[in-house]
């Protein structure tokens, strides 16, 4: 029977080159983001792979835990859960718009928060299944104009560690990717040159080739920079 494997903020960027890459390895993908119609076009369900689909605004709770219960009613299990959606507004704590600190805590944290709680009990119950939180170099280290994102990819960089802790007992891996700059719509409008960037590709890779590890085996964080360093 296919893996399934869910992502959020699936439309483009790097949970796109994911949901690609494990289609095209003949697993069963849950998609959602708020914009679906390039998803719809581009998975479709055959009679050996299905493709579910919903639109949804990670920021609405209720709508986004009903995605995540109408994903496990779908398929009886996730695989692998990926907490991917975010957003990235550049400021600074001292000037940025008031509102800009919930919108991203919403968007980046409580998104990943609210899923996890939501698809996890099932994993629980069957002793497998992995979590990626699709952290950033910025859960690290501050930096200019990192204002209220570095805040919120902090959090999510605590979220992953406490779940992981809680999940030992449970066989349930969490793993907490942390990507640095990668060539995607969040970088649109910049005059640096594509080889300055990693692909999203390579951090779809990096997920699949995690997956192929042994059950014994976490691989609790894993930082990826472009060759050349911090942008
Ligand atoms: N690119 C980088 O350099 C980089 C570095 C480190 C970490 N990251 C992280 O990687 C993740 C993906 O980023 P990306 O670079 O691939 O960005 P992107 O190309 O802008 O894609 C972001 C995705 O998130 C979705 N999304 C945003 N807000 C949403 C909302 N409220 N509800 C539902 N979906 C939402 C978008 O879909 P819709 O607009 O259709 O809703 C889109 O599919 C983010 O968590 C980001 O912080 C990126």
């Amino acid at each position: 029977m296919n893996k399934t494997i869910l992502i959020t903020g699936a439309s483009k960027g790097i949970g796109l080159a994911i949901a690609k890459l494990f289609w095209s390895k003949n697993w069963n993908v849950a998609l959602c983001s708020r914009n679906v119609e390039n998803l719809k076009s581009e998975f479709i369900s055959t009679n050996n792979q299905t493709a579910f689909i919903e639109s949804v605004d990670v920021r609405n709770k209720t709508v986004l835990q009903q995605f995540g219960k109408a994903a496990l009613q779908q398929f009886g299990s996730i695989d692998v859960l990926v907490n991917n959606a975010g957003q990235f507004i550049p400021g600074m704590v001292h000037e940025e718009a008031d509102g800009t600190l919930e919108t991203l805590i919403e968007t980046n944290l409580y998104s990943a928060y609210y899923l996890s709680r939501e698809i996890v009990a099932n994993m629980k119950q069957k002793k497998r299944g992995s979590i990626y939180n699709i952290c950033s170099v910025a859960s690290l280290m501050a930096y200019p104009n990192g204002g209220s994102y570095s805040i919120s990819k902090f959090a999510m960089l605590g979220f992953s560690k406490a779940l992981r802790e809680e999940m030992k007992n449970y066989n349930v891996k969490v793993t907490a990717l942390l990507p640095g700059a990668t060539l995607t719509d969040s970088w649109s409008g910049t005059d640096l040159p594509e080889s300055r960037f990693m692909k999203a590709s390579d951090i779809a890779q990096t997920i699949w080739d995690i997956e192929q590890l042994s059950p014994s085996t976490v691989v609790e964080e894993i930082l990826l920079r472009p060759v050349l360093g911090d942008i």
